[in-house]
């Protein structure tokens, strides 16, 4: 048995980010254990889409360990050990009890603490779980960690040498990161999706059809409004995809992005639950008074907006919760409650993207399509509450933040549209 002040349950984005600030804070040797079930140390994930896979000048560890993102350093194995965090790589959870205070790490081996963060994240919904024919046919893969990464590398290979066509499944922001990247691989790729269009679940149609010809325009074949059916093969590796209204599409590779589910398990009938996730306090303190819970796990009330607890399957909120969670637990009289406004942001081809807020109201668009530079305003009960931008500098990303955040006061559309960014650079 071994006992630590502090033990994070998870490697990820969040898990790095919080151990930077408890040495911030002034972490003792010995003080704080890591556990993750991933081979390597802490990393910035969005990297494995958005640079693991480029053909060229592709990223690699340890160039991508955390807390690089926020431009906090790099904090490699040798990181940790010099400030005595005990980082187990390799080791699942398999047990926890909250009462007792208690993980299980795979036989009767047991790591007790004083205060908990859990930062498990999430893992893919898989094709599987769908029921679809076909999912276990060798050629399907997912990617959320590095090891799905490595595989992704191998399949690439392995499908340029057969007959060079991909299907990407689900069109989120990984998804078509995912579709880019292979296309820039040399691959044949083909994406399959529910929805009308590219991007229409967060932009209106007449924006939104700028990333539809888009990527029409790098040969990748949108197959919109179905579902994959049956994944079909030869001799145990996948050959092909038929989608619900039939249409029969050759592949040696499927990559499924349809979604991510947290891993709460371990904490079913020990913690309260909401929106599918581990319920947190404006502390990130959940229903225990020696358990937190950050990044994609933690389901919490968004301060300045109404509504239900909710959760956010985002990189940001993963390292602020983490930042804000060692604050409330090193130094809770002066943490106030975690304010955090919405943030996506995405980057594919020559293309890059910024979204803040809730976009809720009329949306009014502004900038040149054709310039691979305009944006889009949120206007609700007479206020600017969200801004989406392409092609922005890091200046002007910056002022559509500050829209989101300050809420200011709209003018009418016309000026609005007029205006574009000149409105966000005034805030
Ligand atoms: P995270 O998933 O990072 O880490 C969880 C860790 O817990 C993992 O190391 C896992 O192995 C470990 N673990 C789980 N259960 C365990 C157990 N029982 N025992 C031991 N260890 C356990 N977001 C964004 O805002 N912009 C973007 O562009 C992208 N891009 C992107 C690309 C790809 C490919 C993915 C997969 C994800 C993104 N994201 C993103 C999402 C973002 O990466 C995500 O929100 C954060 O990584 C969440 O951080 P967490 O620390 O919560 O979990």
């Amino acid at each position: 048995m071994r006992s630590f002040k502090y033990v994070i349950l998870g490697g990820g984005v969040g898990a790095g980010y919080a151990a930077h600030e408890f040495v911030r804070r002034g972490l003792a040797p010995g003080d704080l254990c890591i556990i993750s079930s991933e081979a390597v140390v802490a990393y910035e994930r969005p990297a494995l889409s958005k640079g693991y896979l480029n053909p060229e000048n592709a990223a690699r560890l340890p160039g991508f360990h955390t807390c690089v993102g926020l431009g906090l350093g790099r904090q490699d194995p040798g990181w940790y050990a010099e400030r005595g965090i005990q980082y187990l790589t390799g080791v699942t959870v398999t047990d926890v009890d909250v009462a007792g205070r208690k993980l299980r790490i795979g036989g009767a081996d047991e790591v007790t603490y004083g205060k908990l963060l859990v930062a498990t994240g999430s893992r893919p919904v898989t094709l599987q779980e769908h029921g679809t024919p076909g999912w276990d046919l060798r050629g399907i893969f997912y990617l959320r960690n590095l090891a799905d990464a490595e595989r992704m590398m191998q399949g690439i290979k392995e499908c340029k040498a057969r007959d060079g066509r991909a299907v990407v499944v689900g069109a989120g922001f990984v998804g078509m990161e995912i579709a880019a990247v292979l296309r820039q691989n040399g691959l044949e790729v083909a994406m399959v999706f529910p929805g009308g269009m590219l991007m229409d679940r967060m932009l209106p149609p007449e924006v939104a059809t700028f990333y539809e010809d888009f990527y029409q325009n790098k040969g990748i074949e949108i197959c919109w409004g179905q579902k994959v059916s049956e994944l079909h093969g030869r001799d145990g590796h996948i050959e092909a995809v038929e989608t619900t209204e039939g249409q029969m599409l050759s592949a040696s590779m499927v990559v499924a992005g349809i979604g991510a589910r947290p891993n709460k398990e371990l904490f079913t009938g020990q913690l309260d639950m909401a929106a599918g996730g581990i319920t947190v306090n404006g502390k990130l303190l959940t229903s225990d008074p020696n358990v937190y819970a950050i990044g994609d796990v933690a389901a919490f009330q968004l301060t300045r907006y109404s509504g239900n607890l909710q959760r956010q399957e985002h990189v940001t909120n993963a390292r602020l919760t983490a930042i804000h969670a060692v604050s409330a637990i090193m130094d809770p009289e002066n943490t106030v409650d975690y304010d955090y406004v919405p943030y996506y942001y995405s980057r594919f081809f020559s293309l890059s993207w910024q979204f803040h807020g809730i976009n809720k109201g009329k949306g009014v668009p502004f900038g040149s399509q054709k310039d691979e530079k305009f944006g889009l305003y949120w206007v609700h009960e007479g206020r600017v509450v969200a801004a989406f931008l392409e092609g922005g500098s890091d200046v002007e990303f910056k002022w559509v933040k500050a829209v989101a955040r300050e809420r200011p006061k709209a003018p009418c559309e016309e000026e609005l549209e007029d205006m574009g960014l000149e409105f966000a650079a005034k805030v």
